[in-house]
């Protein structure tokens, strides 16, 4: 084979060794669909959809959030919308008690959401499988609510917290976010679609520079 030939073949070789399994489906401008009724155009209006399922207990969701929250800064709130989704893993032991108390923050104050899972990536290794594995689950609940809620929510809201996280519409709140990213079909965290196409680089954080390169060819268009 010539020289060029051969650089071809290990090019091709290279990008099929390195590569993903499957190839990143083309994403819509915008979500596909022709909403019926007035106003037409879009469901989510101008914006382009970014979805993340996060557990808030993993270390690559909460190394994806800084990254996706600033693509998402660069372009503003009207041409990229960001909606998190809670995942909770099942091989991460307290997962399910952290999505379960950011539902039971969601009632109390909404904006309190954001903040409470910004505190659950930052002291999440507290909550790790090995830290805990002698824990009961009463201490755990406990720690999660006297460390990562009351600064969030405030004392004066502690004892709503309480009975909302006994309650079992917090239970069958986060049972349907489980359900909900099994039902899309996700199977790890992060996790991203984008206008509703699964992004290929899924499972693990997605940088800047590479948010910026999805996002530029779809803001904007229409
Ligand atoms: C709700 O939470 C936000 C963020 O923590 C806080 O700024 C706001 O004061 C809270 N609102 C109420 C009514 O407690
Ligand atoms: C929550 O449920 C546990 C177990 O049933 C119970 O021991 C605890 O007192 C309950 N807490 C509140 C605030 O209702």
């Amino acid at each position: 084979m010539s020289l060029p030939v051969l650089v071809a073949v290990a090019v091709i070789i290279a990008a099929g060794c390195c590569g993903r399994c499957g190839a990143q489906l083309p994403i819509p401008a915008r979500t596909d669909g022709f909403v019926w009724g007035a106003p037409p155009g879009p469901a989510w209006g101008g914006a382009v959809v970014v979805e993340a399922f996060f557990d808030p207990v993993c270390p690559d969701s909460r190394d994806a959030w800084p990254p996706l929250q600033k693509a998402a800064q660069h372009y503003g709130a009207g041409q990229v919308a960001v909606v998190v989704h809670l995942f909770p893993l099942p091989y991460h032991s307290n997962a399910f008690i952290a999505c379960r108390s950011i539902h039971t923050v969601y009632k109390i104050n909404a904006s309190a959401v954001y903040p409470l899972l910004e505190k659950f990536f930052k002291y999440q290794e507290g909550y790790y499988n090995q830290p805990t594995y002698t824990k009961s689950r009463e201490t755990i609940v406990a720690e999660i609510t006297n460390n990562l809620v009351a600064p969030v929510i405030g004392e004066a809201n502690l004892a709503a917290y309480k009975a909302g996280f006994n309650d079992s519409q917090s239970d069958q709140a986060t049972r349907i976010s489980f359900k909900y990213g099994c039902a899309r079909g996700v199977t790890g965290t992060p996790y991203f679609f984008v206008n509703g196409m699964p992004l290929g680089d899924s499972g693990s954080p997605v940088d800047y520079t590479t948010w910026i390169s999805t996002l530029d060819p779809l803001v904007g268009k229409m």
